[in-house]
Protein backbone atom coordinates (compact mmCIF):
# COMPACT_ATOMS: atom_id res chain seq x y z
CA UNK A 1 0.00 0.00 0.00
CA UNK A 2 1.16 3.43 -0.74
CA UNK A 3 2.92 5.02 2.09
CA UNK A 4 0.95 8.11 1.45
CA UNK A 5 -2.31 6.38 2.84
CA UNK A 6 -0.23 5.32 5.97
CA UNK A 7 1.24 8.78 6.51
CA UNK A 8 -2.55 10.42 7.25
CA UNK A 9 -0.81 11.42 10.91
CA UNK A 10 1.58 13.45 9.47
CA UNK A 11 -0.65 15.17 7.08
CA UNK A 12 -2.85 16.02 10.25
CA UNK A 13 -0.49 17.22 11.79
CA UNK A 14 0.38 19.45 9.19
CA UNK A 15 -2.89 20.46 8.97
CA UNK A 16 -3.01 21.56 12.21
CA UNK A 17 0.30 23.89 12.13
CA UNK A 18 -1.09 25.39 9.05
CA UNK A 19 -4.71 26.23 10.65
CA UNK A 20 -3.16 27.19 13.87
CA UNK A 21 -0.66 29.78 11.54
CA UNK A 22 -4.07 31.63 10.27
CA UNK A 23 -3.88 35.37 11.39
CA UNK A 24 -7.31 35.84 9.84
CA UNK A 25 -10.59 34.45 8.26
CA UNK A 26 -9.29 34.48 4.49
CA UNK A 27 -6.18 32.52 5.38
CA UNK A 28 -7.83 30.24 7.74
CA UNK A 29 -10.25 29.45 4.93
CA UNK A 30 -7.56 28.99 2.45
CA UNK A 31 -6.15 26.26 4.63
CA UNK A 32 -8.96 24.54 5.24
CA UNK A 33 -9.82 24.67 1.26
CA UNK A 34 -5.70 23.02 1.10
CA UNK A 35 -6.63 19.90 3.45
CA UNK A 36 -10.73 19.68 2.96
CA UNK A 37 -11.03 20.97 -0.02
CA UNK A 38 -12.39 19.60 -3.15
CA UNK A 39 -8.61 19.90 -4.69
CA UNK A 40 -6.93 19.27 -0.94
CA UNK A 41 -5.17 16.51 -0.05
CA UNK A 42 -7.85 14.77 1.54
CA UNK A 43 -9.75 14.68 -1.07
CA UNK A 44 -7.63 13.51 -3.47
CA UNK A 45 -6.57 10.64 -1.82
CA UNK A 46 -10.03 9.71 -1.17
CA UNK A 47 -10.18 9.69 -4.97
CA UNK A 48 -7.03 7.59 -5.05
CA UNK A 49 -8.66 5.38 -2.72
CA UNK A 50 -9.52 2.60 -5.68
CA UNK A 51 -5.86 1.87 -6.43
CA UNK A 52 -6.03 -0.08 -3.00
CA UNK A 53 -7.42 -3.45 -2.11
CA UNK A 54 -11.16 -4.19 -1.25
CA UNK A 55 -10.44 -4.76 2.50
CA UNK A 56 -7.84 -1.92 2.88
CA UNK A 57 -10.48 0.57 0.67
CA UNK A 58 -12.49 0.33 4.29
CA UNK A 59 -10.04 0.84 6.41
CA UNK A 60 -8.21 3.82 4.81
CA UNK A 61 -12.03 5.18 3.59
CA UNK A 62 -12.43 5.30 7.61
CA UNK A 63 -9.58 6.97 8.61
CA UNK A 64 -9.66 9.27 5.64
CA UNK A 65 -12.50 10.25 6.97
CA UNK A 66 -12.07 10.51 11.09
CA UNK A 67 -8.93 12.81 9.88
CA UNK A 68 -11.21 14.81 8.07
CA UNK A 69 -13.66 15.38 11.00
CA UNK A 70 -10.39 16.16 13.23
CA UNK A 71 -9.18 18.80 11.05
CA UNK A 72 -12.95 20.28 10.53
CA UNK A 73 -13.05 20.62 14.30
CA UNK A 74 -9.44 22.46 14.21
CA UNK A 75 -11.13 24.64 11.73
CA UNK A 76 -14.25 25.80 13.90
CA UNK A 77 -11.87 25.86 16.91
CA UNK A 78 -9.56 28.48 14.90
CA UNK A 79 -12.23 30.53 13.75
CA UNK A 80 -13.99 30.97 16.88
CA UNK A 81 -10.97 31.81 18.16
CA UNK A 82 -10.45 34.15 15.47
CA UNK A 83 -13.65 35.94 16.18
CA UNK A 84 -13.10 36.09 20.06
CA UNK A 85 -9.83 37.84 19.05
CA UNK A 86 -11.34 40.24 16.38
CA UNK A 87 -14.05 41.38 19.12
CA UNK A 88 -12.10 41.83 21.84
CA UNK A 89 -9.87 44.12 19.81
CA UNK A 90 -13.16 45.97 19.23
CA UNK A 91 -13.46 45.69 22.96
CA UNK A 92 -10.22 47.07 23.57
CA UNK A 93 -10.40 49.93 20.93
CA UNK A 94 -13.64 51.21 21.21
CA UNK A 95 -14.47 50.28 24.46
CA UNK A 96 -18.02 48.57 23.06
CA UNK A 97 -19.04 45.36 23.22
CA UNK A 98 -21.71 44.68 20.56
CA UNK A 99 -22.48 40.88 21.43
CA UNK A 100 -23.90 41.80 25.11
CA UNK A 101 -27.39 42.17 25.33
CA UNK A 102 -29.02 46.01 25.28
CA UNK A 103 -29.70 46.85 29.09
CA UNK A 104 -33.09 49.55 28.87
CA UNK A 105 -32.46 52.64 30.96
CA UNK A 106 -34.80 52.65 33.57
CA UNK A 107 -37.76 55.03 32.74
CA UNK A 108 -39.22 57.59 35.68
CA UNK A 109 -42.77 58.06 35.51
CA UNK A 110 -44.57 61.36 37.22
CA UNK A 111 -45.15 61.14 40.77
CA UNK A 112 -48.88 60.01 42.03
CA UNK A 113 -49.49 63.49 43.45
CA UNK A 114 -48.00 65.18 40.28
CA UNK A 115 -50.77 63.25 38.16
CA UNK A 116 -53.73 64.00 40.39
CA UNK A 117 -52.10 67.70 40.46
CA UNK A 118 -52.17 67.91 36.26
CA UNK A 119 -55.94 66.21 36.65
CA UNK A 120 -57.10 68.71 38.62
CA UNK A 121 -55.11 71.47 36.40
CA UNK A 122 -56.28 70.29 33.40
CA UNK A 123 -60.21 70.71 35.32
CA UNK A 124 -60.09 73.94 36.22
CA UNK A 125 -58.27 75.08 32.78
CA UNK A 126 -61.46 74.17 31.14
CA UNK A 127 -63.56 75.93 33.28
CA UNK A 128 -61.48 79.44 32.68
CA UNK A 129 -59.29 79.12 35.75
CA UNK A 130 -55.85 80.38 35.95
CA UNK A 131 -53.38 79.28 38.22
CA UNK A 132 -52.02 81.32 41.32
CA UNK A 133 -48.67 81.38 43.14
CA UNK A 134 -47.79 82.05 46.38
CA UNK A 135 -44.24 81.18 48.60
CA UNK A 136 -44.52 78.62 51.17
CA UNK A 137 -42.76 80.77 53.39
CA UNK A 138 -45.44 82.98 53.57
CA UNK A 139 -46.48 86.38 55.94
CA UNK A 140 -48.71 85.71 59.07
CA UNK A 141 -50.80 88.17 57.97
CA UNK A 142 -51.78 86.42 54.55
CA UNK A 143 -51.67 82.94 56.55
CA UNK A 144 -54.30 84.40 59.12
CA UNK A 145 -54.84 87.54 59.62
CA UNK A 146 -56.53 88.68 56.24
CA UNK A 147 -58.02 85.68 56.15
CA UNK A 148 -59.97 86.75 59.29
CA UNK A 149 -58.35 84.88 61.92
CA UNK A 150 -58.59 85.84 64.85
CA UNK A 151 -55.49 86.48 66.87
CA UNK A 152 -56.09 83.81 69.44
CA UNK A 153 -57.50 81.44 66.79
CA UNK A 154 -55.81 77.62 68.30
CA UNK A 155 -54.66 76.67 64.60
CA UNK A 156 -51.89 79.87 64.76
CA UNK A 157 -50.65 77.82 67.99
CA UNK A 158 -47.01 76.27 67.66
CA UNK A 159 -48.98 72.75 68.30
CA UNK A 160 -50.19 73.24 64.45
CA UNK A 161 -47.85 76.08 62.95
CA UNK A 162 -44.37 75.84 61.85
CA UNK A 163 -43.23 79.67 62.52
CA UNK A 164 -40.03 80.65 60.97
CA UNK A 165 -38.51 84.30 62.19
CA UNK A 166 -39.51 87.34 61.54
CA UNK A 167 -43.33 87.24 61.63
CA UNK A 168 -43.28 84.54 58.77
CA UNK A 169 -44.52 80.99 58.74
CA UNK A 170 -44.81 77.87 56.89
CA UNK A 171 -48.17 78.33 55.03
CA UNK A 172 -50.11 76.31 56.83
CA UNK A 173 -52.77 75.97 53.63
CA UNK A 174 -53.16 77.55 50.18
CA UNK A 175 -55.99 79.87 51.31
CA UNK A 176 -52.89 82.85 51.63
CA UNK A 177 -52.93 82.88 47.64
CA UNK A 178 -56.47 84.08 47.98
CA UNK A 179 -54.80 87.15 49.21
CA UNK A 180 -51.91 87.32 47.12
CA UNK A 181 -53.71 86.87 43.86
CA UNK A 182 -56.64 89.26 44.89
CA UNK A 183 -54.67 92.47 46.41
CA UNK A 184 -54.05 95.02 43.92
CA UNK A 185 -56.38 93.37 41.69
CA UNK A 186 -60.35 94.06 40.90
CA UNK A 187 -62.87 91.32 40.02
CA UNK A 188 -63.25 89.03 38.00
CA UNK A 189 -61.45 86.18 39.37
CA UNK A 190 -61.53 82.82 38.57
CA UNK A 191 -58.28 81.27 40.18
CA UNK A 192 -56.59 78.10 41.44
CA UNK A 193 -53.36 77.59 43.61
CA UNK A 194 -51.54 74.05 44.25
CA UNK A 195 -48.78 73.61 46.22
CA UNK A 196 -47.12 72.24 49.21
CA UNK A 197 -48.28 73.04 52.59
CA UNK A 198 -46.90 72.32 56.04
CA UNK A 199 -48.16 71.30 59.54
CA UNK A 200 -47.16 69.47 62.66
CA UNK A 201 -48.71 66.56 62.07
CA UNK A 202 -47.02 63.12 61.51
CA UNK A 203 -48.73 59.80 61.34
CA UNK A 204 -50.81 56.93 58.61
CA UNK A 205 -52.83 59.70 57.01
CA UNK A 206 -50.81 62.60 58.00
CA UNK A 207 -47.45 64.40 57.00
CA UNK A 208 -45.60 67.40 57.77
CA UNK A 209 -45.76 68.39 54.51
CA UNK A 210 -48.77 67.64 52.17
CA UNK A 211 -50.30 69.01 48.80
CA UNK A 212 -53.32 71.57 48.84
CA UNK A 213 -55.67 72.76 45.90
CA UNK A 214 -57.37 76.39 46.44
CA UNK A 215 -59.76 77.41 44.16
CA UNK A 216 -62.11 80.77 44.09
CA UNK A 217 -64.04 82.75 41.94
CA UNK A 218 -65.52 86.30 42.40
CA UNK A 219 -67.95 88.02 40.37
CA UNK A 220 -71.33 90.00 40.54
CA UNK A 221 -73.49 87.29 41.64
CA UNK A 222 -71.91 84.56 42.54
CA UNK A 223 -74.04 82.20 45.04
CA UNK A 224 -73.46 78.65 47.07
CA UNK A 225 -75.54 76.89 44.06
CA UNK A 226 -72.51 77.71 41.69
CA UNK A 227 -69.54 76.34 43.97
CA UNK A 228 -72.20 73.21 44.61
CA UNK A 229 -72.09 72.95 40.98
CA UNK A 230 -68.44 73.53 40.36
CA UNK A 231 -67.13 70.94 43.12
CA UNK A 232 -69.77 68.07 41.67
CA UNK A 233 -68.31 68.44 37.93
CA UNK A 234 -64.54 68.56 39.88
CA UNK A 235 -65.46 65.31 41.85
CA UNK A 236 -66.79 63.42 38.60
CA UNK A 237 -63.74 64.61 36.69
CA UNK A 238 -61.50 62.99 39.29
CA UNK A 239 -63.70 59.89 40.39
CA UNK A 240 -66.14 59.42 37.96
CA UNK A 241 -69.66 59.75 36.92
CA UNK A 242 -71.04 58.27 39.55
CA UNK A 243 -69.88 59.84 42.48
CA UNK A 244 -72.06 61.96 44.80
CA UNK A 245 -71.20 64.44 46.84
CA UNK A 246 -72.41 66.08 50.03
CA UNK A 247 -72.17 69.14 52.00
CA UNK A 248 -72.02 69.65 55.51
CA UNK A 249 -72.31 72.96 57.31
CA UNK A 250 -69.54 73.55 59.00
CA UNK A 251 -67.01 76.85 60.43
CA UNK A 252 -63.89 78.85 58.74
CA UNK A 253 -63.32 82.10 59.35
CA UNK A 254 -62.44 83.07 55.69
CA UNK A 255 -65.97 81.78 54.56
CA UNK A 256 -69.09 82.35 55.64
CA UNK A 257 -71.38 80.23 55.44
CA UNK A 258 -69.08 77.39 55.47
CA UNK A 259 -68.95 73.72 54.94
CA UNK A 260 -67.32 70.63 54.48
CA UNK A 261 -67.77 68.59 51.25
CA UNK A 262 -67.88 64.59 51.21
CA UNK A 263 -68.21 62.15 48.39
CA UNK A 264 -69.46 58.89 48.50
CA UNK A 265 -66.63 56.25 48.34
CA UNK A 266 -67.08 52.17 48.96
CA UNK A 267 -70.28 52.47 49.97
CA UNK A 268 -69.67 55.38 52.53
CA UNK A 269 -68.64 59.22 52.63
CA UNK A 270 -65.30 60.51 52.88
CA UNK A 271 -64.68 64.21 54.24
CA UNK A 272 -62.85 65.97 50.60
CA UNK A 273 -62.11 69.31 51.48
CA UNK A 274 -63.56 72.52 53.13
CA UNK A 275 -65.09 75.43 51.20
CA UNK A 276 -68.20 78.45 51.62
CA UNK A 277 -69.01 81.83 50.33
CA UNK A 278 -66.05 83.65 50.61
CA UNK A 279 -66.34 86.38 54.12
CA UNK A 280 -66.80 89.65 52.74
CA UNK A 281 -63.94 90.95 55.45
CA UNK A 282 -61.57 88.94 53.13
CA UNK A 283 -62.78 90.40 50.05
CA UNK A 284 -62.46 93.80 52.04
CA UNK A 285 -58.94 92.95 53.20
CA UNK A 286 -58.10 92.85 49.89
CA UNK A 287 -59.79 96.25 48.64
CA UNK A 288 -62.40 94.58 47.04
CA UNK A 289 -65.83 96.14 47.54
CA UNK A 290 -68.14 93.42 49.23
CA UNK A 291 -71.55 94.90 48.69
CA UNK A 292 -70.59 94.74 45.07
CA UNK A 293 -68.96 91.56 44.52
CA UNK A 294 -69.23 87.69 46.28
CA UNK A 295 -67.05 84.79 45.66
CA UNK A 296 -66.61 80.82 46.08
CA UNK A 297 -63.50 79.30 47.71
CA UNK A 298 -62.55 76.05 48.57
CA UNK A 299 -59.72 73.90 49.52
CA UNK A 300 -58.93 70.71 49.57
CA UNK A 301 -55.88 67.96 50.52
CA UNK A 302 -54.41 66.50 46.71
CA UNK A 303 -52.14 63.68 49.10
CA UNK A 304 -55.30 62.42 50.38
CA UNK A 305 -56.94 62.19 46.35
CA UNK A 306 -54.03 60.50 44.99
CA UNK A 307 -54.07 58.00 47.39
CA UNK A 308 -57.68 57.32 47.22
CA UNK A 309 -56.97 57.04 43.38
CA UNK A 310 -54.28 54.73 43.33
CA UNK A 311 -54.96 52.87 46.75
CA UNK A 312 -51.63 54.10 48.33
CA UNK A 313 -52.44 53.00 52.52
CA UNK A 314 -49.88 55.12 54.16
CA UNK A 315 -49.12 58.68 53.12
CA UNK A 316 -45.19 58.48 53.88
CA UNK A 317 -45.10 55.60 50.83
CA UNK A 318 -45.95 59.05 48.85
CA UNK A 319 -43.33 60.46 50.05
CA UNK A 320 -40.20 58.58 51.23
CA UNK A 321 -39.21 58.38 47.93
CA UNK A 322 -38.66 54.25 47.62
CA UNK A 323 -38.29 53.59 43.52
CA UNK A 324 -39.97 49.90 44.71
CA UNK A 325 -43.37 51.12 45.66
CA UNK A 326 -43.05 54.25 43.17
CA UNK A 327 -42.75 51.75 40.34
CA UNK A 328 -45.89 50.15 41.17
CA UNK A 329 -47.91 53.20 40.34
N1 LIG B 1 -57.77 76.38 54.11
C1 LIG B 1 -58.58 75.30 54.61
C2 LIG B 1 -57.70 74.27 55.27
O1 LIG B 1 -56.55 74.26 55.07
C3 LIG B 1 -59.34 74.65 53.52
C4 LIG B 1 -60.38 75.57 52.97
C5 LIG B 1 -61.63 75.59 53.53
C6 LIG B 1 -60.08 76.38 51.92
C7 LIG B 1 -62.61 76.40 53.03
C8 LIG B 1 -61.05 77.23 51.40
C9 LIG B 1 -62.31 77.21 51.97
O2 LIG B 1 -60.82 78.05 50.37
O3 LIG B 1 -63.27 78.02 51.47
O4 LIG B 1 -58.18 73.45 55.97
Amino acid sequence: MSTEFENLGKLEREARAVLEAAGNTQALTEARARFLGRKGSLSSLLRRIGELDATERVRVGQAVNTSKQRIEAWFQERRRALEEQAQSHALDRYGLDVTLPGVAPPRGHLHPVTLIEREMTEFFSSLGFSIELGPEVETEYNNFEALNFPADHPSRDLQDTFFVEGGHVLRTHTSPVQIRAMTGRQPPFRFIALGRVYRHDNDATHYPMFHQIEGFLVDERVTFGDLKGVLYAFARHLMGPEVQVRFRAHFFPFTEPSAEMDFSWQGGWLEWGGCGMIHPRVLENCGIDSERYQGFAFGMGIDRTAMLRFGIPHIHLLFDGDVRVLEQI
